[in-house]
């Protein structure tokens, strides 16, 4: 079976998407939807599919459509994601979601609750958990390789100027962050932030959160959009495991590897799991995963990386943002 793919929102992320399902062996693009006119005429031209102005539009035309991976921002890099989405899985389409899942934590919620009351599925591109290193990484854990695990330690920071809201590094970068301390850790019960505007900046652009997970784990999430040189994601994230027997490190998401056993020197490192050498190849494992499980039929509770996955994450990120403004450890 190929997988029946619509694309909406045709900026940089939606074309990188598009490439994605071009290449896969198991998914063809059928229709491209932006209101932008150009953008969808453009796709519709590399992708060979026929090009919508809206969703109605392309719901109404009758073509058939089996999963959509939805590309649009919006304030907060997630304020159009709201609309599109309801109406695609009110109509009973699977949908990949962008993240963050939303800038507003209730229409999340709102999207959440909506794919389970269709039982449709709903995914979002919370592509850091889906590179090979990380999937080794969490394997270590389900085994119990690192024993009981104390703690989590996570740092992710790029270089962003963009200046356009007071949250905005907080909802748009740390849905990756969070998500992925949530993989290895579990849910969080209380959080406590602190913030700092960057020099010269408007914006809460550096943040320290602590998180106490359900299960007793301690995580820290040192997070800035102050960091790096321009235009390159290096140094972009170093997660740090720390159990009773071992602990691992995970560098860039998916280039290095390291395993440090608590009671021996017998250090392992390995560099490129999976061939893959780059952040952006991690599109690539998260749709081909998307594109698995559809095919494959699984039940929308079954989906990796879901739409509640994405909420669970928001959910911390406001409880962060709650923290610093009130001074008080927030609860969840
Ligand atoms: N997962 C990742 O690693 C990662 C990395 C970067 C960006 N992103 C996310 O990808 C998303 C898209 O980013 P981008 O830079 O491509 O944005 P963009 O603004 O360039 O593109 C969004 C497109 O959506 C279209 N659009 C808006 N509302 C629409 C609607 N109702 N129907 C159809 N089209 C509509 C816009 O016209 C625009 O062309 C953002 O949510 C961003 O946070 C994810």
């Amino acid at each position: 079976m190929s997988l029946k793919v619509a694309i909406v929102g045709l900026g940089g992320i939606g074309n990188t998407h598009a490439r994605v399902y071009q290449k896969h062996p198991d998914s063809e693009i059928v229709a491209v939807c932006d209101i932008l006119h150009d953008r969808a005429d453009k796709a519709a031209e590399l992708y060979g599919s026929p090009a919508f102005y809206s969703i109605r539009e392309m719901l109404d035309s009758g073509i058939q459509i089996d999963a959509v991976s939805m590309c649009t921002a919006g304030v907060e890099n997630g304020g159009d994601h709201y609309e599109p989405t309801m109406e695609l899985l009110g109509a009973g389409l699977p949908v990949l979601g962008e993240k963050p899942i939303s800038n507003d934590v209730g229409k999340a919620g709102e999207m959440v609750a909506l794919a389970k009351a269709k039982n449709v599925r709903y995914g979002v591109n919370l592509n850091h958990r889906f590179t090979p290193a990380a999937v080794r990484a969490k394997e270590w854990v389900d085994e119990g390789r690192l024993g009981e695990i104390h703690i989590i330690n996570m740092t992710m920071w790029i270089n962003n100027p963009n200046e356009s809201s007071p949250w905005f590094h907080m909802r748009a970068l740390h849905p990756h962050s969070i998500d992925v301390m949530r993989y290895y850790a579990g849910d969080v019960v209380k959080v406590h932030a602190f913030f700092k505007k960057g020099k010269g900046r408007a914006i809460w652009s550096n943040v320290q959160v602590n998180m106490l997970f359900e299960n007793g784990i301690l995580g820290h999430l040192t997070g800035s959009y102050d960091a790096t040189g321009p235009g390159g994601s290096y140094g972009l994230e170093t997660l740090e495991v720390v159990g009773s027997d071992a602990r691992f490190i995970l560098r860039e998401a998916c280039e290095h590897l390291e395993f440090y056993p608590r009671f021996s020197r017998e250090t392992v490192t390995y560099d490129y799991i999976g061939g893959m050498m780059s952040f952006g190849e991690t599109f690539g494992s998260r749709i081909g995963r998307w594109v698995e499980q559809n095919i494959e039929g699984v039940k929308p509770e079954e989906i990796d990386g879901s739409g509640e996955d994405a909420l669970k994450a928001q959910l911390v990120i406001e409880a962060a943002i709650e923290s610093w403004q009130t001074g008080t450890v927030v609860t969840l």
